[in-house]
């Protein structure tokens, strides 16, 4: 195993909670989530046991994708406040010692961006911000749908956008589009912000002849960015689909100027086929993948980036596992197997109280264009309207993106307005205000878990060795610094039997109640936790 380099070992105690800052807590009662309500909420994460924030776009954004179009990489976006509320934000985090993580968009702007507006009226210095050319260069579609290429009226040319028409794709072969960003990675950094997640990182080099991703001058642009001195000691993780080992290292090497981490996403495939239909639900898929990478990127001295959920895809645990009779079990069973493994656990607002997918029968409750989009799609290939909005329900990203639910009462708690998107489905049943008294909380489970992580060291900073077999239909691994060793044990859909836990010593963790110390048998998603000290 290789060694972690030293710098990288602190990024081990970061704990991220992800905030989709349009539904999280609505403070002045327009219907929208702002950085008041995420000020207002901190002593709440922090009492969960996290110590990090990674915010999705909050900036001027005509929100055509919900922030990720960009048109002021210095501004506030109205709606979620001002800049000094953000300064609050970053002086209220600091004060709990907090590390704030902004999501950077470097591969596109909105087509409402300043540089946009100018570079489509050709304006000498803009002219070349953006990809021109007299037609398409390739046949690439769009990830929302269509054709990435688009006639503009009024440049009478094509430009690229990789994802809506209203994000056209920056052109990074132009130094002066590199150093724009650089100037933005600045600003945000000399205003404290302590790390960045990066979206769609593998995709601002091209290759016009080739896949939209990984082109050739990738690294040197990853390197302009954080390599230089004032910023290569931040934290950075890339929204990467790096395939294979060799390509994850590529893009980790703090001190190469590379990133910190990656995500890494072939566990979020598991109980789907495609991102609207369902597949079968399996935990021991999960596993396998996720014991993969953690084993080879400890072996290079690598950070994994442990997460299950995000805004871009609907709650996990409705996926790979049971959200009814089951929720609260699956959703710690879950919690336990990812959390608990070598790397940066990153909680997606929600997860901590076990939410769930939500079902609505009609369009009018969704909001994603990605949805809208897929929808089309699927009448145009023979699906009835109610099969339609089935696989709609199933994999909208809105799932993830519903106001998180507070409480019982109207709105959930999250405002006093009617909110811009409907509060989820089972929002009455699935509640922070009715988990916290309830006698099975996941929020309890995770602020254990949370709370262990921090205590143990081995937890954090140990090695992963994997002891249950491939055929098993549960996952035993240990983490061991020292002379302390815990071990972890993770039962997946049907019950089993383990031979002996004795030598495994203590149980500190559980979540079935009535969990005997040093039984054997373990029921559906039954986890148990161990800890023992070799001498
Ligand atoms: C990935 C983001 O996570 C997603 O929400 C967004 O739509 C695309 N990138 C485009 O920015």
């Amino acid at each position: 195993m290789l060694h972690m380099v030293k710098k990288y070992e602190n990024f081990l105690d970061m704990v991220i909670y992800q905030i989709y800052p349009k539904s999280f807590k609505d403070t002045n009662g327009d219907g929208i989530g702002d950085i008041q309500g995420i000020i207002e909420k901190l002593d709440y994460l922090q009492d969960l046991g996290v110590n990090a924030i990674w915010l999705c776009p909050c900036y001027k954004s005509p929100g055509h994708d919900n922030g990720y179009d960009i048109s002021d990489y210095r501004c506030i976006a109205p709606e979620y406040g001002t800049m000094e509320d953000m300064y609050c934000l970053i002086a209220e985090m600091r004060k709990r010692g907090m590390k704030l993580i902004m999501d950077l968009v470097p591969n596109h702007t909105s087509n409402e961006h300043e540089w946009f507006i100018r570079s489509r009226k050709g304006e000498e210095k803009y002219r070349d911000y953006y990809y021109w050319f007299d037609k398409p260069q390739n046949d690439w579609g769009a990830s929302f749908g269509g054709s990435a290429w688009q006639y503009d009226d009024e440049r009478e040319q094509y430009y690229l956008h990789s994802y809506a028409v209203q994000q056209p794709d920056l052109n990074w072969t132009n130094p002066a589009v590199v150093k724009e960003i650089q100037d933005v990675i600045n600003y945000w950094v000399n205003l404290g912000v302590d790390g960045f997640r990066i979206d769609v990182i593998d995709q601002i080099s091209k290759n016009f002849d080739g896949q939209n991703s990984f082109g050739p001058h990738l690294h040197e642009y990853i390197h302009a960015m954080f390599g230089r001195d004032n910023v290569k000691d931040i934290f950075t993780v890339g929204e990467c689909w790096a395939g294979d080992i060799d390509e994850i290292r590529r893009h980790i090497d703090y001190d190469r100027g590379e990133l910190s981490t990656l995500f890494q996403f072939d566990h979020l495939e598991a109980g789907r086929v495609g991102k609207f239909t369902p597949g079968e639900k399996n935990l021991k898929k999960v596993r396998d993948k996720i014991v993969m990478w953690q084993l080879k990127l400890q072996d290079f001295g690598l950070i994994h980036s442990l997460f299950t959920d995000n805004h871009d895809n609907a709650p996990f645990i409705s996926r790979v596992a049971d959200d009814h009779s089951l929720r609260y079990e699956s959703a710690t069973c879950v919690a336990a197997m990812f959390y608990l493994l070598r790397g940066i656990p990153f909680i997606y607002q929600g997860q901590e109280i076990g939410i769930t997918t939500s079902s609505y029968d009609s369009m009018a409750s969704f909001n994603d264009l990605e949805c809208f989009n897929a929808y089309q799609e699927f009448l145009k290939a023979g699906c009835t309207e109610k099969e339609a909005l089935n696989k709609v329900n199933f994999g909208s990203r809105d799932n993830a993106r519903r106001p998180f639910a507070w409480d019982n009462s109207r709105y959930a708690g999250f405002s006093t307005h009617e909110p811009w998107l409907p509060i989820a489905s089972r929002a009455d049943e699935i509640n922070l205000a009715i988990d916290q008294q309830a006698e099975k909380s996941v929020f309890r489970f995770y602020r254990d878990l949370l709370r262990l992580r921090r205590e143990e060291p081995a937890l954090r900073r140990g090695v992963t060795d994997v002891i249950s077999a491939e055929e098993d239909n549960f996952f035993i691994f240990t983490r061991t610094l020292d002379d302390r060793v815990f071990t972890v044990v993770c039962n997946f859909e049907q019950p089993s039997a383990i031979e002996d836990s004795k030598g495994f010593g203590s149980e500190i963790l559980h979540n079935y109640l009535d969990r005997k110390a040093g039984n054997t048998a373990f029921r559906p998603y039954e986890i148990a936790v161990f800890v023992s000290n070799h001498q």
